[in-house]
């Protein structure tokens, strides 16, 4: 019989979270467990901090040990390799960062980006359902992380948040973290994110924008100002859509 729990774990720029998710409906079916991501980014103590969180599921839920786990990480994952470290230790580009994590947790994963997993989560179960044609999912966090789905299928990697825009990497001006970091209003944060989305808009005329992230449950304060043709949602699973979308692929 096929599996119907799987196990997701999203490792952030701030927080490492992972609970067990019901598949088919795409619910959490366990307490969300979550811990600070350790100072620095560095690999060996987020693979701690990523052992400690594991054996806290599964210590929680007798059917945990035995699930499929989902890990997914904020930085390109090419073939189990991290490229990239833009919120992170540099010490992980280039490191076989899915072996790693299967050494250090005993259990083989399923690895993929953030934003990616993000995306995954809203097509299965989210504001993607059903759509036709590029949907354009943005996670506005620590970072940018973004998801390219065309007509239901993820196209990896697209890391969006660095498009270069007026002269900066476009996550040092637009982040979520760089409205707290500047103390900037609504008003003056949707500024920036009205550029952002032009650039993106006007680059791939998607039919969909999905914003992500936790600040995403305050859409109403930031969507209403932007000024773009392209329809825009916030997500509906915010903070839980790497979780659901790392353990969606860990069950294939
Ligand atoms: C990283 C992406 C990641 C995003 C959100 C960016 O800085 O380059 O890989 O998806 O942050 O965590």
């Amino acid at each position: 019989m096929a599996t119907t729990h799987a196990i997701g774990i999203d490792i952030g720029g701030t927080g490492i979270k992972g609970a067990i998710v019901d598949l088919a409906t795409g619910e959490l079916v366990s307490d969300r467990r979550k811990v600070a991501t350790p100072e620095g980014g560095r690999p060996a103590d987020i693979l701690d901090a990523t052992v400690d969180l594991l054996a806290e599921l599964d210590d929680a839920d007798s059917e945990a040990p035995r699930l499929p786990v989902g890990v997914c990480f904020p930085a390109v994952v090419k073939r189990g390799l991290t490229l990239s470290a833009a919120n992170i230790s540099k010490e992980w580009i280039g490191l076989p960062a899915e072996q790693k994590f299967e050494e250090e947790l005993g259990r083989d994963i399923h690895f993929i980006n953030d934003a990616d997993a993000a995306g995954v989560a809203e097509l299965r179960y989210g504001a993607a359902v059903g759509t036709e044609g590029l949907v354009i999912l943005t996670t506005l966090g620590t970072g940018i992380g973004s998801a390219f789905i065309y007509d239901g299928v993820l196209v990896p990697n697209s890391e969006l948040g660095h498009l270069e825009i007026d002269g900066h990497d476009a996550e040092d001006r637009a982040a979520y973290s760089a409205m707290e970091r500047e103390e900037l209003s609504w008003t003056d944060w949707a500024k920036r994110l009205d550029r952002y989305y032009q650039v993106v808009e006007a680059l791939f005329s998607p039919d969909l924008f999905i914003v992500g992230g936790g600040v995403s449950k305050h859409h109403e304060q930031f969507l209403p100002l932007l000024q773009i043709d392209t329809p825009i949602v916030p997500a509906v699973h915010r903070n839980n859509a790497g979780i659901l979308g790392a353990a969606s692929l860990a069950s294939e």
